[in-house]
C-alpha cells in the first residue's frame, strides 16, 4: 500500500519524507490556502524536489479548454506531477485528453461508485473517493472504497484507488484490508499509525530497568 501525505505544508512533507515511508503528496486549493501559498507552480516545484513520488496538483479551472491548458502547465513543472481534476463532465473529458497524452491524472471529489467507474473508463491514473466527508453526512465512506475496489477488479481497470479525506488510523486499516492502492493522510494520521501506549510504556520500562542494572553494577 502506498502512503501519500495530504498537505501543502513543506515542513510536514519534509518530516514525513524523512521517515522513509512516503510515496507521494496530494494537495488541493484548500490545503494551499491553509499554508498561504502565493506562487502555486513554484510551490509544487519545491514539493517535487523533496519527494520522488507522485505529487498531485489541482486545477482550478472548470471548463474543458481551461482545464487542459492549466493541466498541461502543471504537468510541465516536473515529471512526477499528477494533474488533479474534479469529477465533473468537462473534467472527465480533460482526463481522457491527458490519458491520451500520457499525462498522469488524479480524479478528485469522488463520492459514488458510478463516478469512479466513469473516471476509470476515461483512464484516470488515480480516483480519489473522500471517505471522511461521506462519514460526515452519515454515509459509510469505507463501503464506497469496497465498492470501487470490487468494480475495478471485476473489469481489470488500472486506475488506482487513492483513499482521501482520511481522518483517523481506522480509515487506513480498513483501506488496507479492502486492498485500496493508496492512502493519503495528514501528518497527524501518519504519526498516529505508529503510536501505541503499550509500546511507549514498554519502552519506558525497558529503559528504567536498564538504568537500574547499570546503577547496580557501579
Ligand atoms: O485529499 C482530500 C482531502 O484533503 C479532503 O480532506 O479532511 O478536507 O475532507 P478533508
Amino acid at each position: 500500500m502506498k502512503f501519500f501525505i495530504d498537505t501543502a505544508d513543506l515542513t510536514e512533507i519534509s518530516e514525513a519524507h524523512a521517515m522513509g515511508i512516503l510515496d507521494g503528496v496530494t494537495t488541493n486549493p484548500s490545503l494551499c490556502a491553509k499554508v498561504g501559498v502565493r506562487d502555486f507552480e513554484a510551490h509544487i516545484a519545491k514539493i517535487c524536489e523533496i519527494v520522488d513520488g507522485d505529487v498531485s496538483a489541482e486545477v482550478v479551472s472548470t471548463t474543458y479548454d481551461d482545464m487542459v491548458a492549466e493541466g498541461r502547465r502543471l504537468a510541465d513543472i516536473a515529471p512526477n506531477v499528477v494533474v488533479k481534476i474534479p469529477l465533473i463532465k468537462d473534467g472527465i473529458k480533460a482526463i481522457r485528453t491527458f490519458t491520451d497524452e500520457g499525462i498522469k491524472t488524479n480524479c478528485t471529489l469522488c463520492f459514488s461508485p458510478t463516478q469512479a467507474l466513469v473516471a476509470a473508463k476515461a483512464g484516470a491514473t488515480y480516483i480519489s473517493p473522500f471517505v471522511g466527508r461521506l462519514d460526515d453526512v452519515s454515509t459509510d465512506g469505507m463501503q464506497l472504497i469496497e465498492d470501487i475496489v470490487t468494480i475495478y477488479d471485476n473489469y481489470g481497470y488500472e486506475t488506482e484507488v487513492l483513499v482521501a479525506s482520511i481522518r483517523h488510523p481506522m480509515h487506513v486499516v480498513e483501506s488496507a484490508r479492502i486492498g485500496a492502492h493508496v492512502a493519503t493522510m495528514p501528518l497527524s494520521v501518519i504519526e498516529a499509525l505508529i503510536k501505541h501506549p503499550l509500546t511507549d510504556n514498554g519502552l519506558a520500562k525497558f529503559l528504567a530497568d536498564w538504568d537500574k542494572l547499570q546503577a547496580s553494577l557501579k
